[in-house]
């Protein structure tokens, strides 16, 4: 699939995720019609999280991660997170940040754009700002952004270096990337990886760690770490595999233990000049 057929690919799917939602329901993740969400997106934020949250809010939920709660984030800072979905980690930044930061979610979905609004309206949450764009081209001026968060959307991108690009251009020099994301670790079967990154959900391809360290690299981050927070099972896809017609016992040593959620931190260098 050609970049621009990935995007429209990925609109339609999050589009048809928002309107479910918005209509009482709960979005299919993977697949055609199936749910298989609970392994990923699944018991991502305890309780208290969730309790200052609209209902809404937490069902259409996609992530593969919390990066809210890992990125340490600061009163007075200005957030911004990619791929904001529903609003789940916008609205959560802001509170975080509060009184004087402030949230940004960037979405390309216009449905997923009025959930997010939707729900920051029942929230009662002001320091929040939702943006339509893409990521590949963020609508901020470089050097505005303290932190930049995204959760499970940077892996469904066709152009990932220029999203890492457009990430470095907008921190602040010393800024922060943090963000969860699928990674698959070490080598894979082609045909056995595009199956299970269905599973996930990612429409463009997860990076392999080593090639999520390098693209970093190049935009120009250092300090980058990537820490595992969930690592899939075989049991985990076993539907999906088994409805694709593949031999989930045959394939189980490859896809045991190699594909995870993980934690992505790296700093844009505080020397750094140029966006
Ligand atoms: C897997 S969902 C994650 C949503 C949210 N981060 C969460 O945790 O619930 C992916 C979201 O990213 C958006 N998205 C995907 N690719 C995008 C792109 N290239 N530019 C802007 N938004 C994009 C989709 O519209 C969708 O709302």
């Amino acid at each position: 699939m050609a970049g621009s057929e990935i995007r429209e690919a990925v609109r339609s799917k999050y589009g048809e995720a928002a309107k479910k939602v918005a209509d009482g329901g709960r979005p299919g993740c993977c697949g055609v019609g199936q749910q298989c969400c609970d392994p990923v997106s699944g018991n991502l934020y305890d309780a208290a999280e969730k309790s200052i949250l609209p209902a809404e809010a937490v069902t259409a939920s996609l992530g593969c991660g919390n990066p809210t709660a890992l990125a340490k984030l600061q009163p007075g800072e200005i957030v911004l997170d990619l791929g904001s979905g529903g609003g789940i980690d916008v609205l959560l930044s802001a509170r975080r940040v509060a009184p004087n930061g402030k949230a940004y979610g960037l979405d390309m979905t216009d449905e997923m754009l009025a959930l997010a609004r939707e729900n920051q309206r029942k929230a009662g949450v002001e320091n929040v700002e939702f943006l339509k764009g893409e990521i590949e081209n963020i609508p901020l001026p470089e050097n505005s952004v303290d932190v930049v968060i995204s959760n499970c959307v940077i892996n469904l991108s066709a152009d990932k270096d220029r999203v890492l690009r457009e990430a470095f251009r907008v921190l602040r020099p010393g800024g922060r990337f943090a963000v969860s994301d699928v990674v698959v670790r070490g080598p894979v079967p082609a045909d056995i990886r595009r199956s299970v990154e269905l599973w996930v959900g990612c429409v463009a391809g997860a990076m392999e760690e080593a090639e999520y360290r390098a693209k970093l690299s190049a935009a120009g981050f250092a300090e980058i770490e990537i820490e595992p927070t969930r690592v899939y099972t075989i049991d985990d896809a076993r539907q999906f595999l088994t409805a694709e017609g593949i031999d989930v016992e045959a394939v189980a040593p490859q896809v045991e233990g190699k594909f995870a959620s993980a934690f992505i931190r790296a700093r844009k260098p505080a020397g750094a000049v140029k966006g």
